[in-house]
């Protein structure tokens, strides 16, 4: 549990606020490259840590991302026509490049405008992995660029999908470093359920309820779920946090003994205190590309099925995530359709920022207990001005692996090489 106080410190990512500045030093996701899919396009809308932006690819296809509202009078510049290196507000026409300048006041005679004096809040962006990234914070601090691993494979090798989530960033965070809930809520009843969901011939269904395993790194933390399996063997299923927001998880075994060289994850990014965008990624580092299969996988399903405009959930939780008792009792676990809606549905149900004080955590949720110190930590080294984990390039190629291995085997030693290819755990906490 938490206190009310320490719940508040995580929770709150508008700028000022601890978690604000905290969560500013790092690269955030603001939307996708294909929300932007050409030269002097539609603008668009985007809320990150309860700031509403604007996002516009230029003539030279650079991307801005500029405060929403003009400094004019304040009219949104979504309305704005993009055109000939800027973004031109409609209401006098003032005219603002991709860094925020003000190149053009349409409504004062040339002799008297005052470009020179005005500027708009202007974030840097970078694009990678088919993700406009956005850096909010001082520029002095800026981290090297985002490049987890699946974002440099060859486009046919990953595939990414973003979702509006309805609750706070760090309960959906929780869920997804929360191994001992996967194989019970997203179970289906039976091997020949149609509906998205875990097979029962999963090993990490099959396997017993794990023990959890937390070592704490530079950019956050690996952990494994342990799972005996029956005949002296055991089921270990690896996860990274990398901070403030990013989970990577084993994908090689998802459906059974059927290996694929592949590993997700996600990124919960705060839209404002109640809200938050979970990107949902996919890759496969082996040589054969993805399949549609491993691209439903990360989505959870295919994604015009499940979002609507605005990234929205079809099933959300105005109609109750579409909730089927009937299903409940003769298909899957929860009745809901789509392993991505089964999670958000339970975090959206907790409302939009969990009360924490009020909770009564076990060894199950090590993972969960050691990302709040972590954060909690990563807060107040931004408060005392040094800098927080995970704005290294130490993550850079860590991977996710799973494995069957004889029971007792120590897993780090087994699966170290596969796991840090280059980066390296600095201290282990068990
Ligand atoms: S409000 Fe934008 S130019 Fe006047
Ligand atoms: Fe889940």
């Amino acid at each position: 549990m938490l206190t009310a106080e320490q719940n508040e410190l995580l929770t709150r990512t508008d700028a000022g606020t601890p978690g604000g500045e905290y969560m500013r030093r790092y690269w955030l996701p603001a939307l996708l490259s294909e929300e932007l899919p050409e030269p002097d396009g539609e603008p668009v809308r985007v809320q990150l840590l309860g700031e509403r932006l604007v996002a516009f690819r230029d003539t030279a296809g650079h991307v801005g991302l500029l405060e929403e509202f003009c400094p004019h009078r304040r009219a949104s510049l979504w309305l704005g026509r993009n055109e000939e290196h800027g973004l031109r507000c409609v209401y006098h026409g003032w005219k603002f490049d991709v860094d925020g300048r003000c190149v053009d006041q349409m409504n004062e005679p040339e002799s008297m405008q005052f470009c020179s004096k005005i500027h708009i809040t202007a974030y840097p962006t970078v694009e990678i992995g088919g993700i406009v990234w956005a850096y909010m914070g001082p520029r002095e601090k800026m981290p090297p660029p985002p490049k987890f691993e699946w974002t440099q494979v060859a486009e046919t090798h990953r595939h990414v999908t973003k979702t509006w989530e309805e609750c706070n960033w760090l309960q959906a965070l929780e869920g997804g470093l929360d191994t001992s809930h996967a194989p019970i809520m997203h179970r289906k009843l039976r091997p020949d359920v149609e509906a998205a969901g875990i097979s029962p011939a999963a090993y990490f269904v099959k396997g017993k309820a794990p023990i959890v395993e937390v070592d704490t790194s530079d950019y956050g933390y690996m952990y494994g779920g342990i799972r005996e399996l029956g005949e002296d063997r055991m089921f270990v299923r690896t996860y990274h946090y990398v901070m403030p927001f990013t989970q990577i998880r084993a994908s090689q075994y998802l459906n059974g003994p059927e290996f694929r060289p592949k590993i997700s994850g996600h990124y919960w990014v705060p839209m404002d205190d109640e809200n938050c965008m979970v990107y949902n990624w996919v890759y496969s580092y082996g040589d054969e590309p993805l399949n549609d299969e491993d691209k439903e996988d990360a989505a959870a399903g295919p994604q015009n099925v499940y979002v609507d405009q605005g990234y929205r959930k079809r099933r959300n939780k105005d109609n109750s995530w579409l909730i089927d008792r009937q299903a409940q009792k003769t298909q899957t676990f929860t009745g809901i359709v789509g392993i991505n809606t089964q999670d958000h549905a339970v975090q959206e149900s907790m409302g939009p920022i969990v009360d924490r004080s009020k909770e009564h955590l076990g060894p199950a949720d090590k993972a969960i207990i050691a990302l709040r110190q972590l954060l909690l930590r990563g807060v107040k080294t931004v408060q005392e001005g040094g800098d927080p984990p995970g704005t290294g390039e130490s993550y850079y190629w860590l991977r996710a692996i799973e494995r069957v291995l004889p029971a007792g085997t120590d897993w780090r030693a087994a699966l170290a090489d596969e796991i840090y290819e280059q980066a390296m755990p600095v201290g282990v906490n068990g």
